[in-house]
């Protein structure tokens, strides 16, 4: 492609880009396609001879975008809502076109450097202390298996015998069990402990679970606790594991996913209220922080045992050591290193803290209203409390017809809405965090559940 035409089909892109973002409600949020439609779509085989772009742009616009479910989309309320922001499109855009792989310091100063500003930037503005060490990795899954990783080989420094189990609340997201399933650990080294009725951790019956363990001779290690749980957004009470994992020398993670971002707000700074004892933390700028997935924040206090655990220099990959010249590959399982800082860089600049938090507070209002509009609407009850953007709430009859109603929602293409199960009941989960989410088109799923009810 010549310089011309890639000026060309560029701005026709960015045109594209654009128009898309002006008006994502054109694209129903669910698509209509069926498993297979795209495949069946697309040639089996691959072109011998290279084609034109703009054919190529022609079938993504007529045959890729409506196989899409868009999550940039307003309508978007299912699972946790994201965001590709304008400026997050342009920085993404940009760090592809320099293309760095930051594998070492040397190979790309500015993606190691710009990580470790953003993510200092960040831990500020959470309120966590300047100890913790940032990095970015994919997800949180991610994340979350690098530190569990990190409190196993921290477990085999303080010796000891028996099997090594952990701990997290039967509200913890799937990863947690998922990273002792990738460490070799299978999944019954997870002990799901019971939550109070808000869906909290109940520290007592994590104390009791420990202490039956260590009497059974197994080797208690870790204790992720979430700040945000998937299905209610619930907040475990972070001091009051912090103080039993000391107790116990366990290691502490937070899971702050999806509410980390929600510390941006000054009003919010509780919800890591006893997290700066964690020896790890997990936040995603690419769930409710208008970051382009994918980016997820993490931090230790302890990188030394990151290290421990992950670093292996083979001959190729030796360079001179400098106080300040951080290579990532030391502290985790990639090697190469896309340059996602330079989104986070883009959005952190162009919204600034104050920004972000005013359309965390809004959307947190809007969940607040919705919650009100349903305790008193007689054929509706609402199962959780709303400490964020999350509202959990049913119809007030079977299973089967809130599953129903939720598809019936969905096939408007107005509004995308998921399910959880809570106390052995289907309920509509509504969830408010899309950059471009209003107040009226909450009301909009709102009024859409009612007649389709
Ligand atoms: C609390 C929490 N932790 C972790 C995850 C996993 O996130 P990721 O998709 O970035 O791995 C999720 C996903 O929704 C989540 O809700």
């Amino acid at each position: 492609m010549s310089p011309e035409e890639f000026r060309r089909y560029g701005y026709e892109a960015v045109d594209w880009i654009a128009d898309f973002l002006a008006h994502p409600e054109r694209h129903p949020v669910l698509p209509q396609c069926q498993p297979g439609d795209l495949i069946d779509a697309l040639p089996a085989q691959g072109p011998e001879t290279g084609e034109p772009m703009s054919a190529i742009l022609e079938d993504f616009r007529t045959l890729i975008v409506p196989a899409l479910t868009h999550w940039n989309h307003p309508g978007f309320m299912a699972y946790f809502a994201t965001s590709a922001s304008p400026p997050g499109i342009l920085g993404e855009m940009l760090a592809t076109a320099v293309n760095p792989n930051g594998m070492l310091w040397k190979t790309a100063p500015a993606v190691t450097e710009l990580e470790q500003v953003t993510l200092g930037w960040l831990r500020e503005w959470m309120g966590l202390p300047p100890e913790f060490f940032g990095m970015i990795h994919d997800t949180a899954s991610s994340s979350t298996l690098h530190a569990i990783a990190a409190a196993r080989t921290a477990a085999d420094a303080n010796e000891g015998e028996g099997r090594l189990v952990m701990y997290a609340s039967e509200q913890a997201h799937s990863s947690v069990e998922k990273a002792g399933l990738a460490l070799g650990m299978g999944r019954d080294c997870l002990r799901k402990i019971p939550v109070d009725d808000e869906f909290r951790m109940h520290p007592g019956a994590l104390a009791d679970a420990i202490g039956r363990d260590l009497a059974d001779g197994l080797r208690p290690f870790c204790v992720t606790a979430t700040a945000g749980t998937t299905s209610t957004t619930s907040v475990d009470p972070i001091p009051a594991i912090a103080e039993i994992a000391a107790r116990h020398r366990l290691w502490l993670h937070v899971d702050a996913a999806y509410a980390g971002a929600a510390t941006l707000a000054p009003e919010f700074r509780w919800v890591l209220e006893g997290a700066e004892h964690a020896d790890s933390l997990v936040m995603n700028p690419h769930k409710w922080m208008f970051t382009p997935v994918d980016l997820s924040a993490f931090y230790t206090r302890r990188p030394e045992v990151l290290r421990q655990t992950f670093s292996l220099v083979p001959e190729y990959l030796r360079s001179a050591e400098h106080p300040r010249a951080v290579n990532l590959m030391d502290y985790g399982v990639p090697l190469g290193r896309r340059f996602r800082a330079l989104k986070l860089w883009f959005v952190l600049r162009s919204y600034g803290r104050e920004g972000i938090a005013r359309i965390i507070r809004a959307q947190t209002g809007y969940a607040r209203e919705l919650a009100a509009l349903v305790d008193a609407h007689p054929d509706f009850e609402r199962l959780a409390p709303v400490p964020f953007s999350v509202v959990c709430f049913r119809f007030k009859g079977t299973d089967e017809r809130n599953l129903k109603l939720i598809e019936r929602v969905n096939a408007t293409g107005r509004a995308f809405l998921s399910h959880t199960v809570l106390h052995g009941k289907v309920v509509i989960r509504l969830a408010i965090g899309n950059m471009g989410t209003t107040r009226e088109h909450v009301m909009d799923a709102w009024r859409l559940l009612r007649s389709e009810a």
